[in-house]
């Protein structure tokens, strides 16, 4: 990706972030060594802690919401085309079709777990069978512009039906854990004209934040808890399309760096915090977009985009977005002849194939991380 100077007043703490960076590769390699290196000497300790999968319990936002935000409220997600390609119909997924939560689902061989939304409106009869998705769309691990449960009261939900036996200990002790923050903090902390000093600290309390988070679900039994790092938020659509779609904000992905380098630190010490194994790992969201942008696709997965940054469904103009339609009902957005040929659907979220192709590109490595961590996949 080019070089794309919208974000000039970035820089000088940039550089502050660069050198803080630069000192820490080291410490970087040998954490991740650890962290996938469990099975060598440990035989009896990952036999005691080897486990198949039979549930998935998922939190985050619009990510790995697969429709627990509110109908009733302007979240284009319930409105055509959002599920054009996978059910056809809007299911409350930010996408033309399926999104990461269904694909991991299958990875660890269960079904899409039931959003808790839905599952309150069957009157909590449904089957938890597959365990149970939290996230909702707009949110993070501090309150956002858009509203909605953070991450905080997601995992409440999750522990008053650990209470109310709702979810046994049984299923906790067979359960894997996803977590998707992927950015809503940040655009409600820049609503806020803060300046380029403010964001160390922001990133900070974040990635603190964060960890307290992670280590209550595992307090609440979850053995295995994944959480996705950030995506190159400078490539979305919302920002690239000053530049016709062509160019990431490298000042951006740059800040998303420093980020995740700090979350990646914090959760290595939380790994070796624990101990009996390591509980926490990483899906690595940025290195793969990263790795379809350059490639243009996953080839290994055989998935080529013939448009990388430009999304499938856009406005007619900067006021509009997918989905909106003005006063007399008539459509203010276009949509790609084939979504499958695009990586992004809209101005934020990924097409079904888009999904697809993070998860392909993601695959080797989540064989690693689960395999080395115990987790035995039966798909
Ligand atoms: C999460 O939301 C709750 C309820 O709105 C609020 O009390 C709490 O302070 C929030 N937590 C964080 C970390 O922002
Ligand atoms: C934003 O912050 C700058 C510098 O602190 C200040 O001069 C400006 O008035 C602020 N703008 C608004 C809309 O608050």
């Amino acid at each position: 990706m080019e070089n794309y100077h919208s974000h000039k007043h970035f820089l000088p703490f940039l550089c502050f972030f660069l050198l803080l960076l630069t000192g820490q590769q080291g410490v970087e390699a040998s954490d991740h060594n650890h962290n996938v290196n469990v099975d060598g000497d440990d035989r009896d300790n990952d036999l005691v802690y080897s486990f198949y999968p039979k549930k998935l319990f998922v939190f985050g936002d619009s990510y790995s919401d697969t429709g627990n935000s509110d109908k009733s409220k302007p979240y284009k997600c319930w409105k055509y085309p959002y599920g054009i390609t996978f059910p056809g119909k809007p299911t409350g997924r930010f996408s033309d079709g399926r999104i990461f939560t269904d694909y991991l689902a299958k990875f660890v061989g269960v079904k899409s777990p039931l959003p808790y939304q839905k599952w309150r409106e069957m009157g909590g009869k449904g089957a938890l069978e597959y365990g149970m998705n939290f996230a909702y769309g707009g949110t993070g691990v501090f309150e956002t512009l858009l509203g909605g449960p953070n991450l905080t009261t997601q995992i409440d939900l999750f522990q008053k039906l650990i209470k109310q036996s709702v979810i046994t200990t049984t299923d906790l002790h067979s359960s894997l854990a996803l977590i998707t923050i992927t950015g809503n903090d940040y655009s409600t902390f820049q609503a806020k004209n803060v300046s380029s000093q403010d964001y160390p600290s922001f990133i900070t309390a974040m990635v603190d934040q964060t960890c307290l988070n992670l280590k209550h679900i595992r307090e609440l039994g979850v053995k295995i808890i994944a959480v996705a790092n950030f995506p190159p938020l400078g490539c979305l659509p919302r920002l690239t399309t000053m530049t016709s779609f062509q160019h990431c904000s490298e000042t951006l992905n740059e800040l998303v760096n420093f980020h995740n380098n700090l979350l990646q630190q914090a959760v290595a010490k939380l790994n070796n915090e624990a101990e009996d194994s390591s509980p926490f790992l990483i899906l690595d969201f940025y290195a793969s977009f990263m790795s379809i942008f350059e490639k243009k696709g996953d080839p290994q997965g055989g998935i080529e985009f013939e448009n990388l940054l430009k999304p499938c469904c856009v406005g007619t103009s900067s006021e509009y977005s997918c989905g909106s339609v003005d006063q007399s009902g008539l459509s203010k957005y276009t949509i790609c002849d084939d979504p499958k040929s695009a990586f992004f659907w809209d101005n934020l979220h990924l097409t079904q194939q888009g999904w697809r192709a993070v998860y392909s590109a993601l695959q080797p490595t989540l064989y690693q991380l689960f395999e080395s961590n115990g987790v035995y996949l039966s798909s």
